[in-house]
């Protein structure tokens, strides 16, 4: 997989989202610009790519790739506004802009993150593909449980009432497993779920690469909060060690967190070797993963 590949992924998936958020000068006008604002352009697109790739091991069809990579992008954009709130992490900036409740107002910004969830719902269950019900609902499923009390969600209440208060090792690994490493975990999955259907020993396997790479990837965030610029990361830096935030890097030193980022990239590419699929694009993610810059 090229560059150029992820590339083609990334247009993909900014053109599918741009025609999925409608804007119209209705009285819901400020909600759907709101929705605009902080979903198009900007974001690695990672969750989207996994959903992509991970159909690409399984000859699943793009068209059908679109609707669960759009949707896991919809509930992403939605968990960094209400992750930027004042009650939250009280961050202005997001992907080099004002953050939504700065750009329009707090009660827009937490109402276009409930709208934007509910409308990734509906991309999967309304999407007019071809995709079979029984698939949608396998989706739907997925996408659920990667967000709620036992996901995301669950893994942001973890991580707010972690403030000022110790943490073990442990507690912090379930913490970013819960509010990162889920929805990475089942973009990867909803993409296999796409295609043609692949054994349970495969399946446990992917996920696992899942669980990996999705920990490694906001031990990577915990790191570059303490090591990039403003400027790069488009959010503001240091606001882990503001905050007083549990992280990696507050429990383990930067070179611990970065050592562990390490050893889970390395984990992650063993979990593939039982794999009879071409893995080579989820390596190169696996490797973005764990040595990107912002
Ligand atoms: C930031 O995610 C929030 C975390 C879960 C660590 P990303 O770093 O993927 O944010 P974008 O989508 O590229 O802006
Ligand atoms: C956020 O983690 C994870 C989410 C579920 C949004 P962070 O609070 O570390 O994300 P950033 O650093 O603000 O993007
Ligand atoms: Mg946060
Ligand atoms: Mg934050
Ligand atoms: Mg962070």
């Amino acid at each position: 997989m090229s560059e150029a590949g992820f590339n083609n992924w990334i247009e993909r998936i900014e053109l599918f989202l741009n025609n999925a958020l409608i804007t119209d000068d209705g009285p819901t006008k400020n909600l759907l610009s709101a929705m605009r604002y902080s979903t198009l352009g900007g974001g690695k697109r990672l969750r989207a790519l996994l959903v992509y790739a991970g159909g690409g091991i399984c000859n699943a069809s793009e068209q059908h790739l679109d609707y669960p990579a759009a949707a896991v992008e919809l509930i992403h954009a939605y968990s960094l506004i209400h992750d930027d709130l004042p009650a939250m992490d009280d961050d202005d900036l997001r992907r080099g802009k004002p953050a939504c409740h700065k750009a329009f107002n707090e009660a827009v910004a937490i109402l276009a993150g409930d709208a934007l969830q509910a409308q990734a719902f509906e991309l999967i269950s309304s999407a007019e593909s071809g995709i079979t019900a029984e698939k949608k609902i396998a989706m739907v499923d997925l996408l659920a449980k990667g967000s709620g009390s036992n996901g995301m969600a669950g893994g942001q209440v973890v991580d707010l009432e972690g403030v000022d208060k110790p943490m073990t090792l442990q507690q912090l690994q379930t913490m970013h497993n819960m509010k990162t490493g889920a929805l990475i975990r089942v973009s990867l999955l909803m993409g296999v779920l796409c295609g043609d259907k692949v054994d349970d020993q495969t399946w446990s396997a992917l996920k696992k690469f899942g669980d990996k790479i999705g920990l490694a990837f906001q031990v990577v965030d915990d790191i570059l909060d303490e090591t990039q610029t403003s400027d790069n990361l488009g959010k503001t830096q240091g606001a882990d060690r503001a905050l007083n935030k549990p992280t990696y890097v507050s429990l383990l030193g930067l070179s611990g967190a970065k050592q562990t980022a390490e050893k889970l990239y390395e984990d992650s590419l063993a979990c593939l070797d039982s794999i009879g699929h071409n893995t080579a694009t989820l390596k190169q993610l696996a490797n973005f993963v764990v040595n990107r810059q912002k």
